[in-house]
């Protein structure tokens, strides 16, 4: 399932947004202008979803409150929304919609209350509060039916959608010598810190036909790597990856993930979490740190791992490299650019001038950056 549609009302810098995602989503814009805050609007549904520890409340807490989560233009009509369409695949009618709204605090409570919680199932509204219930006894406001088992029987599919998000910010230095943060792994693992435990726990099977397909993708960007393989340590048994590299003075170099540089790690991590579930991945600016050469390489591999896995992706970058991929469609990338009255959002191909661009074979790296550099608008001209 993907998610294809969002809506915002009041999140954080967006005052206001609608827009339908694709399978794999770029949201790219300038420093500061949301990239993270729009992440967090699917890391916000997962924290109310969870099975373990999850819950509205906490969620809104964890997030320093409803006045951090508010838009700071939201003056006369304050209520926060989040409303999102899910569908079985791209371009398919939805087959749920989930749509919560969050107002201010009522007076003498100190709990943080709904101001309404609805599910369409098919456009049909199946759930609608506050309900007859909720009038009688507004405390249960305080929860949304989402986050409880007894309540959510008729769409748990979509508490189950979202508990099952992940977000990764990986950090490679994190992500080595395992061996030191084991049980120090933060709350739902961010980093990717656990990454090596994760394909230790993977059924045999499972993880070598993984392995197998990462190597295979990995080859296009690392093209001296010749193999890649879990192992264990012989004498502490703590999980380990090993690949062997060629090399022009020996049949091969074999090397430990200790060893591998930033980018392969961050690629391993990358590639195992778009195989290893087939719900929504959040990746956050993938591009860090990485040098160009192998940045440009995430487009495709991404798109690659997707035949496999089925996986939708949202990644926030400002990377041009990782753009410059002609085969990005221009309704794949989300511009964001910020603004007095909270970030304005465009998809790249409803863009007028932006369209004429790509459809010339420009990729969205190239387009993307002459928009941000006003002064290049004129060059447009050039292809009318
Ligand atoms: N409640 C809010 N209302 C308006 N703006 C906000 C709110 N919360 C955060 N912001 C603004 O959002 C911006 C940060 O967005 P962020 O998602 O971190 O950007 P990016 O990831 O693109 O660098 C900051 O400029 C911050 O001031
Ligand atoms: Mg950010």
């Amino acid at each position: 399932m993907i998610v294809s549609r969002l809506r915002l009302k009041n999140w954080r810098n967006f005052s206001e947004m609608d827009i339908p995602l694709r399978q794999r989503q770029f949201i790219v814009g300038p420093n500061g202008s949301g990239k993270s805050n729009l992440l967090d609007v699917f890391r916000f549904l997962r924290d109310i979803a969870k099975s373990e520890g999850g819950g509205f409340q906490k969620a809104v807490k964890n997030r320093g409150g409803l006045s951090k989560l508010r838009c700071l233009s939201a003056q006369r009509d304050p209520e926060i929304i989040v409303d999102v369409e899910l569908a079985e695949a791209m371009d398919t009618e939805p087959v749920w919609r989930y749509a919560l709204g969050i107002d201010r605090e009522r007076p003498g409570s100190r709990q943080l209350c709904l101001s309404f919680e609805k599910v369409w199932k098919k456009s049909k509204l199946i759930l609608d509060r506050p309900n007859q219930e909720d009038g009688k006894d507004p405390e249960r406001l305080q929860q949304t039916f989402l986050e409880q088992i007894n309540t959510n029987a008729e769409f748990r599919e979509i508490a189950r959608f979202f508990d099952a998000i992940s977000y990764i910010h990986l950090i490679p230095q994190l992500l080595r010598h395992v061996e030191f943060i084991q049980g120090g792994i933060i709350e739902d693992d961010p980093f990717g810190q656990g990454l090596l435990i994760k394909i230790a726990k993977t059924a045999t099977h499972t993880r070598t036909s993984r392995l197998n397909k990462i190597e295979k993708a990995l080859k296009i960007a690392v093209p001296q790597l010749q193999q890649l393989r879990f192992e264990r340590d012989e004498d502490t048994g703590q999980p380990h990856l090993a690949a062997l590299y060629t090399h022009w003075r020996s049949n091969g170099v074999r090397q430990r993930e200790d060893q591998f540089s930033d980018g392969t790690l961050r690629l391993i991590g990358l590639l195992w979490a778009l195989l290893d579930s087939d719900s929504l991945l959040l990746l956050e600016e993938p591009e860090l740190s990485l040098n160009s050469g192998i940045v440009q390489h995430f487009a495709p591999l991404i798109y690659r791992m997707q035949r496999q896995g089925k996986r939708q992706v949202l990644i926030s970058t400002h990377s041009e490299s990782l753009l410059s991929d002609t085969g990005i469609d221009g309704r794949e990338v989300l511009l964001l650019s910020p603004g007095q009255e909270g970030s304005g959002t465009e998809i790249a191909a409803d863009i007028d001038d932006v369209r004429p661009l790509l459809e010339a074979g420009l990729s969205v790296g190239e387009v993307v950056l002459s928009k941000n550099t006003p002064q290049n608008i004129g060059q447009l001209d050039l292809f009318e």
